[in-house]
């Protein structure tokens, strides 16, 4: 397996499984074609519905076989498909979540407006299993920068980074602008992938993403210390996704903390980081006062400086207008 480790490999992920070892790898994501007949460069993605979920079968049964005792599975599609696919995996593994990823999805006829893609989570032993709380930001009043949230009497238990997070993702925008995006008709936003890595699996793990893209999963990974497996169709997607591994240089750490960022925040945190973590932010005297007031990465920390240089080319600070959101 040492010959795919950390690269994509072109081919027919069917055929790539059989390399893989049962049992050998921490966390599968998987990522297919909706077969909704998107534009991909090569791949048809308008197979009969009985064809499509007997080959979806194939490669479901697949992740599992290869996920270690300890490991987590996750599949990324709309509600319809993941009906079949729970049906699937309750026979081979155990159900954890339906994480609802707040987005919305393109118009399926007469419908209700499809506003959420689904990640199932599921694990091989529930005994065994790695799993991490984590955590995101407050939500906050984009003019004042209060809490949206009303705490009551219970500001003073306020945790200062924002609430454990819950199996609904609201967010974790899809890519808007192009150019952050490849030539890829349904790129996923790297945070989204890093979230999931950081809640299963610990640094040097290895995630093996059957359905690879332009290498979301790997980028994710790479920038979070861990290794991955990556099998992709397309030849034009394989070398997008090389390309990017190898140019791609920024490690998602504070110290020896691995957290996910977007923009200048950090977005995604493991719940047992928070207190070495802690230390390089400001944060107020006393926990009612996060109502108010967004805690801030220390400026001058070398940390602060390798954000900005990432994604950001200014520190926008806050700006606190008058609002009346309350
Ligand atoms: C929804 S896209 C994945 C996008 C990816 N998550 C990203 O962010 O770039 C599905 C991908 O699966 C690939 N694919 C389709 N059939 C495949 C197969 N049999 N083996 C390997 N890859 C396949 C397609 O070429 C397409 O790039």
């Amino acid at each position: 397996m040492q010959k795919y480790i950390n690269k994509v490999t072109k081919g027919d992920l069917v055929e790539l499984f059989k390399n893989i070892p049962s049992n050998s790898v921490d966390v599968t994501f998987a990522d297919p074609p909706f077969n909704l007949r998107k534009k991909y460069n090569g791949y048809k993605d308008s197979l009969e519905f009985e064809e499509y979920l007997k080959w979806c079968e194939l490669w479901i049964k697949e992740m599992v076989r290869v996920t270690k005792p300890s490991g987590s599975i996750f599949i990324h599609n709309i509600p319809k498909w993941l009906t079949y696919f729970s049906s699937i995996l309750n026979k081979h593994a155990n159900f954890k979540h339906w994480i609802s990823w707040d987005a919305p999805t393109s118009p399926m006829g007469k419908s209700l407006q499809p506003n959420h893609y689904g990640v199932l989570y599921y694990v091989k032993d529930i005994k065994q299993t790695k799993f991490y709380e984590i955590r995101s930001p407050h939500k906050r009043c984009r003019k004042c920068g209060y809490l949206l949230k009303d705490y009551g009497g219970k500001k003073n238990l306020l945790h200062p980074f924002g609430p454990l997070i819950s199996d609904v993702w609201t967010d974790i925008h899809r890519i808007k602008h192009n150019k952050y995006r490849d030539d890829h008709p349904c790129q996923l936003p790297i945070h989204l992938l890093e979230r999931i890595i950081l809640m299963s699996s610990d640094e040097n793990d290895v995630i093996l993403d059957p359905f690879m893209g332009t290498g979301t999963t790997a980028i994710a990974a790479k920038r979070l210390g861990r290794n991955f497996i990556g099998f992709e169709l397309d030849e034009k997607y394989v070398e997008i996704a090389n390309q990017k591994i190898k140019t791609e240089r920024f490690k998602s750490n504070i110290d020896d903390i691995w957290v996910s960022f977007f923009n200048k925040d950090i977005i995604t945190i493991r719940d047992i980081d928070w207190n070495a973590l802690s230390k390089f932010y400001y944060l107020p005297n006393q926990n009612k006062d996060i109502d108010k007031n967004q805690i801030v990465l220390i400026k001058n920390s070398k940390h602060f400086k390798k954000f900005l240089h990432h994604d950001l080319q200014k520190d926008d600070t806050l700006e606190l207008n008058f609002c009346n959101c309350a």
